[in-house]
């Protein structure tokens, strides 16, 4: 039992990279803050943005979660200040540990392999879960985007389950309408599928090529955000920030626990840091830079979108480009929901990046089959768990209901943020004399308070979020049992696999 909890010596972390096996170091500070703004910036503004300003309401009208109203801009605040005590823990443990693993390797560092397990299980949600989220958002938009051009039928646009959850009578009507194969109706988003197969491609064929797409989709959705923010500033209505706060506290605690989906990323890029040169200096900067860079834009975006109508009105899956619509800007509209698909994708290149990563190195501590951990032998990329994550996410996509899968991501990666926080202060009293090349300033302060802020943030989502990560973690410590604790190299006594072509 002893041995569920052993930690994995820091030194044996960090990769051999000086005999150019593993992956290239070509990522620098620039780099970065471009990977986390393409990886925080989309479905979460875009999108999620809408039921945090306005609330969730049931198909019979009913209120199911307060909405924030204008204080949406308080929501975002919050969430920045919380998400900017993570980053320091994160910039802490990325520096010391510059591996692919993100926070699955910290804690295995710090709480040991159980733990690192169930968070490397956990960053599922993030990152494979959060994008079929991100799939299904993109479908939607591009769809509007090509349907003055292209109309393509619903039953081709929707998952399953999500004609299946809709209160839209039209999409739900699908039900009936779409064609029948063996009695089950055909319905499948294929448009999210192609996108995710197509970003698994391109990262398959290697890191920098993917980073300068990357750097161009970047700087379309500042672009289009900055578009929004210009024209949409000559038309706010002051009157639609009274109530400021239709909901009181209630209502920002629960549009926070929603639109902190807009706020995921920041992290991801954490899982390149063994693709980055001088990691010590340029991951807390990335990581910083890029979160309070990403806050000040949704605080502008939050304050001109509440502004330009009704907070109510904001009740839709592409709020922003709706409220233009509303206030009879439609010309901008189509443009804002073309930035919105470039956004998107940049998210989907993200962490369909991240995610391989995470399964690289849990297959290299012998966690997940050796297999995994191969490179390609020319493009030197985890091609493997690559292509794997880019068809279960590409399926998922297919089926999936995407209002389901955002409050779910978002529980799961609070809960990683709050085992980041606690595992800096483990391994500052396990291994005090480490080297740190970024140390948290205040750490017994700033490391609590994350934790805190994330749990408090946690406590806004409802109980049925709550019950399925409950499941989520069942299951994966029932597959720890079944594989990783018979395979473990940590428990076996053998250093971590070697890279294999
Ligand atoms: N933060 C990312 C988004 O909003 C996940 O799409």
């Amino acid at each position: 039992m002893k041995s569920l909890w052993a930690r994995k010596p820091i030194a044996d972390l960090i990769p051999e990279t000086a005999d150019g096996k593993g992956m290239r170091r070509t990522l620098g500070t620039r780099d970065l803050i471009a990977l986390s703004i393409g990886a925080v910036i989309g479905a979460g503004i875009f999108s999620t943005l809408g039921t945090a300003a306005a609330g969730e309401i049931s198909p019979t009208g009913e209120v199911i979660r307060a909405g924030a109203g204008p204080a949406l801009v308080i929501s975002f605040v919050l969430l920045g200040a919380a998400c900017t005590l993570a980053a320091l823990c994160y910039s802490e443990l990325a520096a010391m540990i510059p591996q692919a693993g993100s926070a699955y390797a910290y804690s295995y560092a710090s709480f040991g392999e159980l733990i690192a397990w169930i968070i490397g299980f956990d960053l599922i949600l993030e990152y494979a879960v959060g994008n079929v989220a991100v799939a299904i958002s993109w479908s939607g938009y591009f769809d509007s985007l090509i349907s003055p051009f292209v109309k393509i039928p619903g039953w081709l646009t929707h998952g399953y389950f999500q004609v299946k959850a809709s209160s839209n009578a039209d999409i739900h009507a699908l039900l009936e309408s779409a064609p029948r194969i063996a009695g089950i109706p055909f319905i499948l988003n294929v448009p999210a599928f192609l996108i995710v197969m197509a970003i698994t491609w391109l990262l398959v064929i290697g890191v920098k090529e993917s980073t300068r797409v990357n750097n161009v989709m970047v700087l379309i959705k500042l672009a289009v955000l900055a578009l929004f923010v210009i024209v949409g500033a000559q038309h706010i209505d002051t009157a639609n920030y009274h109530p400021f706060a239709p909901n009181g506290f209630t209502g920002i605690h629960h549009g926070a626990a929603i639109v902190f989906f807009a706020y995921i990323g920041f992290d991801a890029i954490s899982t390149a840091a063994e693709e980055v040169k001088d990691p010590q200096r340029t991951m807390p900067r990335g990581l910083l830079w890029g979160l309070g860079i990403c806050t000040l834009i949704y605080v502008i975006v939050g304050a001109v979108a509440t502004g330009l109508v009704p907070y109510q009105q904001l009740a839709s899956s592409d709020p922003l480009a709706h409220a233009f619509e509303v206030a009879g800007l439609t010309r901008f509209s189509w443009i804002i929901s073309a930035g919105a698909v470039v956004s998107m994708s940049a998210v989907l290149l993200v962490f369909q990046y991240g995610q391989p990563r995470i399964f690289y190195s849990m297959a290299r501590d012998g966690l997940l089959p050796e297999f995994a951990a191969k490179l390609h032998p020319r493009y030197r990329t985890p091609y493997v768990t690559t292509i794997i994550t880019g068809v279960l996410v590409a399926v998922a996509a297919l089926v999936a209901d995407d209002v389901a899968t955002y409050d779910l991501t978002n529980i799961g990666t609070l809960f990683a943020f709050v085992l980041v926080c606690l595992g800096i202060l483990v391994l500052r009293v396990v291994e005090p004399d480490r080297p740190r090349p970024f140390k948290v300033p205040f750490v017994w302060v700033v490391a609590p308070l994350g934790a805190a802020a994330c749990v408090f943030v946690m406590w806004g989502l409802p109980p049925v979020a709550w019950r399925r990560f409950g499941w989520w973690l069942v299951i994966g410590v029932a597959v720890y049992m079944m594989y990783g604790w018979r395979y473990s190299r940590l428990r076996r006594g053998l250093p971590p696999h070697a890279f294999e072509d």
